[in-house]
C-alpha cells in the first residue's frame, strides 16, 4: 500500500471547551460587567481550552459549553453565513469577548416555532449579525444539556481586531434592544485582550 492510498483517521474536532479564569492563559481580562443578573468574578486571565478541563489551583472559575448543530437557520442564511463568516484565531483578531447568557423560564417553555419567530422575524438575529462578518467571528457553546447545575445556557465567544471594537459595541446594543433579549435574565459581558507575549 502507498501512503497516498493509506487510510487516514479523522482528527476528532473538539466540540466541548472549557473557559477557565485564572492567573495563566493568553486572554487578559479587561473587565467583567454584569448586565442582567449576578455578575462573575473578574480574574487577571482566561484561558480557552478542548475538553472538560479541571480548575487549577488558584483559578478563580470554570465555564464549559459545547458546540452544537444549529437550531434556527435556514439554508438561505445559512449559505450567506458560510460565504461571509471567518474562523477564530485570525491573528489581527486581539480583542475578544465571552458573553455568557441565561434564558428565563419562559423561553424555554415556548415551542420551536415559536422561539424562531422571536429570534428572527421579531428580533432579526441573524440578519443584524450579519451585518457585523467577516470583523466578527464568533463560536456558541451550548450548556443547558451539559447538566441541571449549569449557570448558563449559552456560552458565547467573538474575537474582532481593535479596530472593530466600535462595530462591535453596535451590535450588541442592536441586538439588545430586540425582543429576544427580553427572554434574557443573566447574562456578563466579558471583555479580553491577547496578552502580548
Ligand atoms: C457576530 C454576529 C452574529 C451573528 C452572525 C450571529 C448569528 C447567530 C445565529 C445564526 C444563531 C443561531 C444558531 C442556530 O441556528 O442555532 C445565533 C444564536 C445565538 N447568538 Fe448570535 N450572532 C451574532 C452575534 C451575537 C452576539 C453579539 C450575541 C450575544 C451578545 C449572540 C448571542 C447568541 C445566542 C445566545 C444564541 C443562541 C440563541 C438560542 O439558541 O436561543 N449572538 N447567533
Amino acid at each position: 500500500m502507498t501512503a497516498l492510498s493509506m487510510p487516514t483517521t479523522p482528527i476528532p474536532v473538539p466540540r466541548l471547551f472549557s473557559f477557565i479564569a485564572g492567573n495563566t492563559g493568553p486572554w487578559r481580562m479587561e473587565s467583567s460587567t454584569a448586565i442582567a443578573g449576578q455578575p462573575i468574578a473578574a480574574a487577571p486571565c482566561i484561558d480557552v481550552v478542548a475538553g472538560a478541563g479541571t480548575i487549577p489551583v488558584g483559578a478563580s472559575w470554570l465555564l464549559r459549553g459545547i458546540t452544537s448543530n444549529e437550531r434556527y437557520v435556514e439554508r438561505a442564511e445559512k449559505t450567506t453565513l458560510v460565504s461571509k463568516q471567518e474562523g477564530l484565531g485570525r491573528a489581527q483578531a486581539t480583542c475578544a469577548a465571552l458573553i455568557p447568557i441565561r434564558k428565563t423560564a419562559a423561553w424555554w417553555a415556548l415551542t420551536q416555532d415559536e422561539r424562531r419567530q422571536i429570534f428572527e422575524a421579531q428580533s432579526q438575529h441573524t440578519q443584524i449579525g450579519l451585518k457585523y462578518l467577516p470583523a466578527v467571528a464568533r463560536r456558541l457553546h451550548h450548556c443547558r444539556d451539559l447538566g441541571p447545575d449549569e449557570p448558563f445556557d449559552f456560552l458565547t465567544w467573538f474575537e474582532f481586531a481593535p479596530a472593530d471594537e466600535a462595530a462591535f459595541e453596535d451590535l450588541l446594543h442592536a441586538l439588545r434592544a430586540s425582543p429576544e433579549w427580553n427572554y434574557i435574565d443573566r447574562e456578563v459581558d466579558i471583555r479580553l485582550r491577547l496578552a502580548a507575549d
